[in-house]
């Protein structure tokens, strides 16, 4: 099997080469934004076709929320034209097409866990361009697959979790939204569910799935356990979302409801503090 994978210098683009390591039975080729940048619709076409692969993996992606109020241009192309394009063109070469999303496409207010069927309404210029990738990649074939994930981290790339741990060394008071909830994703985990699905017997692998380590927290939970599990005295202090300011809009709840893929895959998914732990103790070795 081979599988090719774009911004393989991401938080889940290296994990995703971690595990590579693990299963020489899939054809991995990884690609940096310099090897392929996926705005570039005739290096796309050239990869994807000489390529031969079974499935792509695009963890490639605008992720600076905030920044992308500033630069909707580049956003949008990276986020909803580029993946539309790459759709269209493995429809054309029966390669099977994997997108990550996110909860943002949500904007509720409500403490319901959102299944794969509750109504979208993403707001912000980042939540909007992954929404509208999800909806062209959906109508060019019902057998491609997104998978949304929400607050991802890892030991690899920028994240929370290493914003954290930098602030608190600082000494600096650390000022941490509560008002926003959801659940924290370690990336690893997430890299482990898309190697399953791709080697699962179940052929039935297509369509929208939620992926979200299991429970849920607040940032300020979220940001207190690292401080706990680490043993770190940080000055963390709890602040609204208005009162933080951010450029960009985010969803108040936005904890995803997995049933679907944990039923179709028999897949089992860990708490999110287990898992921040995990990536702590990787952490710690490199501290
Ligand atoms: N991070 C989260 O909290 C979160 C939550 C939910 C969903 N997601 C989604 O999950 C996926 C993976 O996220 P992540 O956290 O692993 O992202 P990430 O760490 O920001 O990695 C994205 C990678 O894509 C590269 N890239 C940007 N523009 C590109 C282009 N035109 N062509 C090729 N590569 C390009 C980036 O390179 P540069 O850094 O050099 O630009 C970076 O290496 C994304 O689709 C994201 O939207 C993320």
């Amino acid at each position: 099997m081979k599988v090719l994978v774009t911004g393989a210098q991401g938080q889940l683009g290296q994990e995703l080469k971690q595990l590579a390591n693990l299963h020489p039975e899939i054809n991995f080729n990884f690609y940096t934004k310099s090897d392929w940048d996926i705005t570039d619709s005739k290096k796309s076409h050239s990869i994807l076709s000489n390529s031969k692969a079974d499935f792509i993996i695009n963890t490639a992606a605008y992720t600076k929320v905030d920044q992308a109020e500033i630069n909707p241009e580049i956003c949008n192309k990276i986020n909803f034209e580029a993946p539309k394009v790459l759709a269209a063109q493995c429809n054309e070469l029966n390669v099977k097409f994997i997108q990550i999303s996110s909860d943002y496409v949500f904007s509720n207010t409500k403490h319901i866990p959102l299944a794969e069927t509750f109504p979208k309404n993403p707001k912000g210029i980042y939540a909007i361009s992954k929404s509208m990738a999800e909806d062209s990649i959906m109508n060019t074939s019902p057998h491609n697959i997104i998978i949304r994930t929400s607050w991802l981290y890892s030991s690899f790339g920028h994240n929370f979790v290493k914003t954290m741990i930098l602030l608190a060394k600082s000494g600096k008071e650390i000022h941490v939204v509560n008002d926003q909830i959801g659940s924290p994703t370690y990336a690893a985990d997430l890299a482990r569910l898309i190697v399953d699905c791709i080697l699962s017997p179940v052929n039935k692998f297509e369509g929208i799935y939620h992926y979200s380590n299991e429970g849920m927290c607040s940032w300020f939970d979220f940001a207190a356990e690292i401080f706990n599990y680490l043993k770190i005295e940080a000055s963390l202090k709890p602040i609204s979302t208005q009162d933080f300011g951010a450029l960009a809009p985010r969803p108040a709840f936005s904890q995803l409801d997995c049933s679907k893929i944990k039923n179709e895959m028999h897949c089992e998914i860990p708490n999110w503090k287990t898992s921040l732990h995990k990536c702590l103790d990787n952490l710690k070795k490199t501290f």
